[in-house]
């Protein structure tokens, strides 16, 4: 199946740093109502649906948020300061174009050529051709929250996007809920499309709490290493949609892990295993709610994760909502663990 690239760049255009993701959210809201569903949305803007009505209750997530600014200060001249929202990767921000809640548009620079500061939070300032602070205030009012706008381009094998950390899940999620409609379901599955991962997990720990299910699943974005090669990463992009052995907020559930793999294996999905130094995911948050919960997350290979220009191939995509597909149907999965 090819990917539906409109889709995508419609996911990956759209404005939507923690805290502010209606806009994705109406996307996807639109899209489940138009197919038939009838989509939720939480207090703190989670999304949901769930297919089937027996068996263990299986949540399966991906965060529609991604990294972002918020303006903390204007000086006199009418330059912004700002704060990063989630892990902003300071040194890809030069000349970098940030768009604002309301639409309004400025260019990243810094206030110092020495090289060893020039990329601190402190240095950098936005600059929104204002003529002086009160223009500015008029304009971006302290609070406006932005991100670091690009277009996405299809570059053959490869797509290169902002915010494919997560908008590549929530992606993989619709197209496996495509997949999934008419199918016998043999758990019942929760998938929901979550708020604030980049900066709290807040969606997903609210979300896991509320719908308590036995297993809960995270697709997201991973780091790859296949053009440095000095992390020792095993991730490499075509290689297939990684299953996770752990990251530094969770070891997936060994039994999970074992039969996410066996699966693969069986029905011949080309995949990777990912153990990540660093980092998390919803997956991890969501295995400290309650009782604790069996997790595991599934993943993307990205090149240049938490910059403007992400980069992930369509092959991992294909495989991911195949993996999911299958392994959401194979059997039960709550009766797992
Ligand atoms: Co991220
Ligand atoms: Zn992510």
């Amino acid at each position: 199946m090819a990917i539906d690239l409109k889709l995508l760049k419609k996911l990956t255009e759209t404005f939507g740093p923690s805290g502010r993701e209606d806009e994705v959210g109406k996307i996807i809201l639109d899209r489940l109502t138009k197919k038939g569903f009838k989509p939720s949305k939480d207090v703190h803007g989670n999304i949901k649906i769930t297919l089937g009505n027996s068996g263990n209750k299986i949540l399966i997530t991906a965060h529609m948020d991604e990294i972002g600014i918020v303006v903390n200060y204007i000086d006199e001249k009418g330059f912004l300061k700002i704060s990063p929202i989630g892990g902003v990767y300071n040194e890809a921000l030069f000349g970098s174009r940030i768009l604002f809640a309301n639409g309004k548009w400025g260019a990243i620079f810094s206030q110092t050529t020495n090289p060893k500061i020039k990329t601190d939070f402190n240095s950098l300032f936005v600059d929104i051709g204002a003529k002086n602070k009160e223009d500015a205030q008029k304009q971006v009012p302290i609070g406006t929250f932005g991100v670091f706008h690009r277009e996405m381009v299809n570059l053959g094998d490869n797509i290169m996007a902002k915010a494919l950390d997560d908008r590549v899940g929530v992606y993989i999620l619709l197209k496996t809920i495509d997949n999934l409609k008419s199918k016998k379901m043999t758990n019942r599955v929760t998938f929901g499309f979550t708020v604030q991962e980049e900066f709290s997990t807040l969606g997903a720990r609210a979300l896991a709490h509320s719908i308590d299910p036995k297993v809960a699943i995270a697709v997201d974005v991973t780091a790859s290493d296949d053009i440095r090669e000095k992390l020792y990463l095993n991730m490499t992009l075509g290689n297939g949609p990684t299953i996770k052995i752990m990251d530094s907020s969770l070891i997936s559930h060994p039994k999970l892990k074992n039969f996410f793999i066996d699966t693969a294996k069986k029905e011949k999905i080309k995949h990777q295993l990912e153990v990540l130094p660093f980092g998390g995911t919803d997956a991890g948050a969501m295995s400290l709610v309650k009782n604790g919960i069996p997790a595991i997350g599934v993943s993307i290979p990205a090149r240049y994760v938490h910059t403007p220009s992400e980069m992930v191939n369509k092959k991992d995509i294909e495989g991911a909502i195949n993996l999911l597909t299958t392994v959401l149907t194979k059997k039960d999965i709550g009766d797992l663990v």
